[in-house]
């Protein structure tokens, strides 16, 4: 079974929480970022609280350690699951990371490689790889792959083995939702469906590959 994980960037506060009860019964999880956190505050998890659905926070930290674990010590507080941070910044940086989740019994995923076509630019002759494998040294529970890229994903599966790949990048970006969803744990998706007529509809056929 692969996880669908609705990317919830979406302004309006009650707009959001309405395409998050649509989708509610088709995900397996919400991701949400700085468009719907800066727009309606941390306690957007508040409003969420009751689909008990876990929360993750991609906020790619990426900070020295010491403003890592003050960031990610306010995710955790404020009832996020887990969270998302960059690893080029150092081992120490990102463990900082792990550690605060774990602390708080939730995740931390590493960002190995990005899904935009700008990405290559900088994740190229190996950095990738090496991100990955950061991320296994950090004892992180997983790292974000591109759904733009499935020969990238299979590549860095190699170096992860059996941690969490998620991967967003499908639909909108042009990523192939079934061909990626053969190689990851959790596929991430934000504007086919929440920008749809139906969201819940479209969420509903995006899993399909939760079966
Ligand atoms: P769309 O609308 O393109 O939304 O389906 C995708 C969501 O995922 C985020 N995103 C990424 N996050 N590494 C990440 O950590 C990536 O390579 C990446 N590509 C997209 C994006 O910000 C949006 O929330």
């Amino acid at each position: 079974m692969t996880e669908l994980i609705l990317s919830l960037d979406v302004l309006d506060r009650k707009e959001a929480v309405k395409v998050a009860e649509s989708c509610a019964p088709f995900i397996d999880a919400i991701k949400i970022g700085y468009p719907l956190v800066l727009s309606s505050g941390l306690s957007i998890v508040e409003d969420l609280a009751d689909l008990a659905l876990p929360l993750i926070a991609d906020f790619k930290v990426a900070d020295i350690p010491n403003t890592n674990r003050l960031i990610c010590e306010a995710v955790f507080s404020a009832g996020f699951d887990a969270v998302i941070a960059h690893g080029f910044v150092g081992a120490d940086a990102a463990r900082t990371c792990v550690e605060v989740a774990h602390r708080h019994s939730g995740a931390a995923y590493i960002v190995a490689e990005m899904s935009h076509p700008g990405a290559t630019e900088f994740f190229h002759g190996g950095v990738a790889e090496n991100l990955a494998e950061l991320a296994v040294s950090c004892r992180a529970d997983g790292i974000i792959a591109p759904a733009t890229r499935p020969d990238r994903i299979s590549r860095l599966r190699e170096i992860v083995g059996s941690k969490a790949i998620y991967s967003p990048g499908v639909g909108a970006q042009g990523g192939d939702l079934d061909t990626v969803a053969r190689l990851v744990d959790g596929v991430i998706v934000g504007r086919s469906i929440y920008e749809a007529e139906n969201p819940g509809a479209e969420a509903e056929r995006f899993s399909r590959i939760r079966r």
